[in-house]
């Protein structure tokens, strides 16, 4: 387990919201000076998102998604926006829902709701979402809570709507990062968290290109 590296659940939510407090609206801030690799990122997101768009037993609809710490809308922006009508963003630094109305330019219209949530409170409307997001932002849930949104996640779904999480995976246990207050679990424990919210995964894919020094990124789609 995780959460016995969070030693106090207050600081340790109280920490992250301090730490995103301060760092710029920008690609690189949302990505830790990592702006560059956010194109690679971006297109293996839309070639994982693609077997659930074609035809097949797995076909969602296109009608609405949930971006989940979207930040500046990065994700929202690039990925979600040119697939879906309309995209809700959520996430707990204010700061970046307001920029964001900036940053995707005309597309903001097409933004259902922003909101201002640690994903520990929120709850996705039900029976909303073909899609929901979650990117780089699982680390900053202790595993009850990741465990109890999952659930709320589920139940914020369409009939043959998906969730998917990308995020950094160790190779083995986990690890805390006392700066920016986040926890980065193995792939063992985050499937067993995943099966623990009722969901099943779909498919399973590391991202590619990314650079030697940081972890290991995976894509993981469940409903
Ligand atoms: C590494 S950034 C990733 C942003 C975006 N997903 C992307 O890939 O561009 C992490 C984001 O999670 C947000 N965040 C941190 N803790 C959160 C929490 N408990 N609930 C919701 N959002 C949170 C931060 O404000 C920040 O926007």
């Amino acid at each position: 387990m995780s959460t016995e590296l969070v030693e106090d659940e207050t600081q340790f939510y109280c920490k992250a919201k301090k730490y995103w407090k301060d760092v710029p609206a920008t690609v690189d801030g949302m990505l830790g000076g990592y702006g560059h690799i956010s194109s690679i990122d971006i297109s293996g997101s839309k070639k994982f998102l693609q077997r659930f768009l074609r035809d097949g037993p797995h076909k969602m609809g296109t009608s609405n998604a949930l971006d989940c710490g979207s930040g500046i809308g990065r994700i929202t922006k690039r990925l979600l926006l040119p697939v879906f009508k309309t995209v809700d963003m959520v996430d707990i630094t204010d700061n970046f829902l307001s920029k964001a109305k900036n940053y995707l330019g005309e597309d903001a219209k097409r933004i259902g709701n922003f909101y201002c949530s640690g994903l520990q409170d929120f709850s996705p409307e039900p029976n909303r979402y073909d899609l929901i997001w979650v990117q780089w932002v699982i680390g900053h849930l202790t595993d009850d809570h990741l465990v109890a949104f999952l659930k709320r996640c589920k139940s914020g779904l369409r009939p043959n709507g998906i969730i998917i999480i990308k995020d950094n995976m160790t190779q083995e246990g986990s690890v805390m990062d006392e700066v920016d207050s986040s926890i980065c679990r193995d792939m063992d424990l985050v499937r067993k968290l995943i099966r623990q919210a009722g969901l099943s995964v779909l498919a399973q894919e590391k991202q590619e290109n990314f650079p030697d020094e940081i972890y290991h990124v995976y894509s993981i789609a469940m409903r």
